[in-house]
């Protein structure tokens, strides 16, 4: 029943109702001084929420009152021990979970996948990582998971670990055997550390893959903006203590606060507040209905001639368990469009916006607040794309010469890590030309994109292998991150002059 509830919106109801002559930050004085240009368009209404701390109000960094409320009824709902509001992204929450976890000089295990805050916590924390490779999806082009058994070899090869720090499930929704490796790094005395920023979901439906608190995590955060109702920004860290690993509450408590605002914004913790009780209460109709809206495009995409959409077929497949069938997956390169094609024709004639495109496919996330209007829009304009076989804007074409994908080549093998993340983020650099960067250390990641695996993560030696891997990708014109101003003529290395 309590579930009902939603401390924080009341406590700051109740702040409202006082009508104070309010002398706090923010100063634009709980709605009077916003600009009319916005009010207009939004009415006031929502900024009188927009407050402080205060004795109703609590405190995010020391919560007593209707913050530690509500943390505690979400905890209550994942079934965690203790669960924290974020109002700086999963970014945040991933950089608390690897500094809490692993200190300077000290191993984690990461996969090599992982996004790009995870190496802002081993900048910030200074550990030294140790990588696993997922594996990759080949027929669509995208990572798989990560296999457990290769997470057993690396703690027997670096039993010292203090944690393993992976995604899952993946923006494309593809989950890893998080039980099978949750149980390896107990073994191990590990703790698993899981970026569920595209899982907060998952709890609500059993035709989802299981939820990595679920399935035994140590730790895990999930960006509630992404797929549930809170505002963007938003997202938690969740925290499940198990026998024989050791977890200091106290250092996430600690490292959290350096790594967020000492103004938390109300707004996005009152969303978290909020889309905790519709989970509650609405959570398995909200999922079932992202399903099957869901399902129902997919079902009619495949009818589409030229256009596939990724199913429950690849479970199984380059060692993923599940997949979130809410994510839409959709390729038209058998017409010859580049998923980059596919995604612009979408929204350039017929307003339809895609999450994020590839080279191979466009993905569209559904959620329960999506309608059968959005899929059928969705739905026709890659009927009406399939019928005039557009081609030409703003990719640079599906190669059929391709059609054994480079992303089949085995990757080569882990660059020697000469500088560790830390020390290669506070080192001098200097840019030098993509041909001349063999032997050198790199100053960031670079990955052939897709699968976004990085090839060489910043403090790696470039190797010869990993360069003319690299090399293959960018002479067949392919996209690479991890170049200066986006292209790999010229890469970012450490400058000459540090001795390593
Ligand atoms: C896998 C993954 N982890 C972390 C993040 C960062 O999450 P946030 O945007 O909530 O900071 C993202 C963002 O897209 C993501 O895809």
């Amino acid at each position: 029943m309590e579930q009902t509830r939603v401390p924080l919106l009341e406590a700051v109801d109740r702040l409202i109702d006082t009508k104070p002559a309010y002398f706090r930050i923010p100063g634009h004085r709980l709605e009077r001084g916003i600009c009319e240009d916005w009010t207009r368009k939004t009415g006031t209404g929502i900024f009188a929420y927009d407050v402080t701390e205060t004795p109703f109000t609590d405190d995010l960094h020391c919560p007593e009152g209707a913050i530690m409320e509500a943390q505690e009824l979400l905890s209550r709902l994942y079934g965690a021990d203790r669960s924290f509001f974020l109002v700086n992204g999963t970014t945040c929450g991933n950089e608390a979970m690897i500094m809490s976890a692993a200190f300077a000089g000290q191993k984690i295990m990461i996969a090599r996948n992982a996004h790009k805050s995870a190496m802002m916590g081993l900048v910030l924390s200074g550990a030294e990582p140790v990588y696993v490779m997922p594996d990759v999806l080949s027929d669509w082009g995208i990572q798989g998971g990560i296999s457990p058994l290769m997470v057993r070899r690396t703690f027997e090869k670096n039993p010292d670990c203090k944690a393993l720090f992976l995604v899952s499930p993946s923006y494309y929704g593809v989950a890893s055997n998080l039980k099978e490796i949750a149980n390896i790094c107990h073994e191990f005395g590990a703790l698993l550390l899981v970026d569920e920023a595209h899982g907060g979901h998952l709890y609500f439906s059993s035709r989802l893959p299981v939820g990595a608190l679920e399935a035994g995590a140590d730790m895990c955060v999930q960006s509630m903006h992404k797929v549930t109702g809170a505002l963007t920004q938003s997202s938690v860290l969740h925290i499940k203590r198990h026998a024989g690993t050791e977890l200091d509450v106290e250092r996430v408590v600690s490292s959290l606060q350096l790594v967020q605002s000492t103004s938390p914004s109300y707004l996005l913790m009152i969303s978290l507040d909020c889309a905790r009780k519709e989970l509650a209460v609405n959570g398995k109709k909200m999922m079932s209905s992202a399903l099957e809206l869901a399902e129902y495009a997919r079902n009619e995409i495949r009818k589409i001639d030229g256009f596939r959409c990724m199913g429950e077929e690849v479970t199984g497949v380059s060692q993923i368990d599940g997949v979130d069938l809410t994510r839409l997956v959709i390729s038209a390169k058998d017409i010859g469009l580049t998923g980059f094609e596919l995604d612009a024709l979408l929204f350039e004639k017929y307003d339809v916006n895609m999450e994020l495109s590839d080279y191979e496919n466009a993905l569209a996330i559904v959620t329960y607040a999506n309608t059968r209007d959005d899929m059928d829009r969705l739905i026709e304009a890659c009927r009406m794309i399939s019928m005039e076989k557009v081609r030409g804007i703003g990719g640079h074409g599906y190669n059929k010469k391709n059609d054994i994908y480079v992303t089949n080549m085995p990757l080569p093998p882990v660059p020697e890590q000469a500088l560790t993340p830390r020390e290669a983020y506070f080192s001098e650099t200097e840019e030098i030309e993509w041909g001349k960067a063999a032997g050198r250390i790199a100053a960031q990641p670079i990955a052939p994109y897709p699968p976004g695996i990085p090839i060489v993560c910043a403090g790696e030696r470039i190797s010869a292998e990993a360069w003319e891997y690299i090399e293959s990708f960018r002479r067949d014109g392919r996209h690479i991150h991890g170049g200066v101003n986006g292209k790999l003529d010229m890469v970012k290395v450490i400058a000459d002059k540090v001795n390593v």
